[in-house]
């Protein structure tokens, strides 16, 4: 039976991947979006998260506006590096339709609290933005750590650098405190970081593969895709691709062995100098009851291959 899956997203371009990734693999079944800001103001993301599902036939999936900013902040601002990624719009610059329909009524955080009762172990949380909307649904009902069957996370950098500081990855950054509550709450959780997600890159040749389908999802998905190479030319041109983070969290969600992963718990550091670390947590080193891995190897042409499936067969738009 397919698992119910819920993408937490702040969506930008690798995000809206994730989306096309989630639709295109039986193994899940996508029950909600919840929105997150990042990329883009939360309000964006949403909107994006609603027209990119309208333009794949998609109107039935609900989608939930979260919260707007970091627990400890007042406000969000979208970060200078992030509109230069994804584009003012978040996908980069590609223009689609509005959705004719709003998000839900009920908010992100209710959502995810009531699924987790719902489905319990048969529900796959997975965020590719900051993990506000997680950390508040903990401080609101703490027993759905015990429930949900597992976060899968993009987000954290354990072996290598940081991409917004030498020792932050982008996501953690915009949150630590939440990133911090939810490593330690014991809820079930795999780290997809840049560790494995700066391994799986995409180039022009796979984005006209799409391009060459001659539908509507074809072309936003590869028109949207080559700005994000185009960005990582400037960024990391030192990869020759771009970064596939956010749908390899969903990859690895409907088939775990694309990933060897370490066992360890987990915290994040709230304080300045290494404000947004994310790093084993000593107090419970010795633990063996281990709640959090995370990815340090991939399958990159395993993976690769199914990226290029599931996305075509989305884009295929039939
Ligand atoms: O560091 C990469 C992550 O930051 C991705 O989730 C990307 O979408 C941005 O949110
Ligand atoms: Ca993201």
């Amino acid at each position: 039976m397919a698992k119910k899956v819920i993408l937490d997203l702040d969506t930008g371009i690798d995000d809206a991947l994730a989306i096309f990734y989630c639709l295109g693999s039986p193994e899940l079944e996508l029950i909600g979006i919840t929105g997150t800001y990042g990329n883009v103001q939360v309000a964006q993301g949403v909107r994006n998260a609603l027209a990119i599902l309208a333009l794949c036939g998609r109107d039935d999936v609900p989608v939930f506006l979260g919260e707007p900013h970091a627990l400890s902040k007042k406000s969000f601002e979208v970060m200078e590096i992030s509109e230069f990624i994804h584009g003012k719009n978040g996908i980069g610059n590609v223009g689609i339709p509005d959705a004719e329909r709003q998000p839900e009524s009920m908010g992100a955080v209710d959502f995810i609290i009531e699924s987790a009762h719902t489905y319990q172990k048969d529900l796959l949380y997975i965020p590719t933005g900051p993990q506000t909307n997680m950390a508040t649904a903990l401080r609101k009902d703490p027993s759905i750590k015990d429930r949900i069957g597992r976060m899968i996370l993009m987000g954290g950098a354990l072996t290598v650098p940081g991409n917004v500081q030498p020792w932050a990855e982008a996501n953690i950054n915009q949150d630590p405190e939440a990133a911090n509550e939810t490593f330690r709450s014991g809820l079930p959780a795999t780290m997809i970081g840049l560790d494995v997600t700066l391994q799986t890159l995409l180039t022009y040749k796979e984005t006209q593969v799409w391009r060459d389908l001659n539908t509507p999802q074809g072309a936003f998905v590869a028109d949207m895709t080559d700005y994000y190479i185009k960005a990582y030319e400037t960024t990391a041109p030192y990869l020759g691709g771009c970064g596939l983070h956010d749908p390899l969290a969903v990859g690895v969600a409907a088939d775990p062995s694309l990933v060897k992963c370490l066992d360890i718990n987990m915290k994040v550091d709230t304080e300045d100098p290494v404000r947004g670390r994310t790093i084993g947590n000593e107090m419970k080193l010795n633990n063996s009851d281990k709640t959090m891995n995370v990815a340090v190897e991939v399958d990159v042409p395993r993976f690769l291959d199914e990226f290029m499936a599931r996305i075509t067969r989305v884009a295929q738009g039939s």
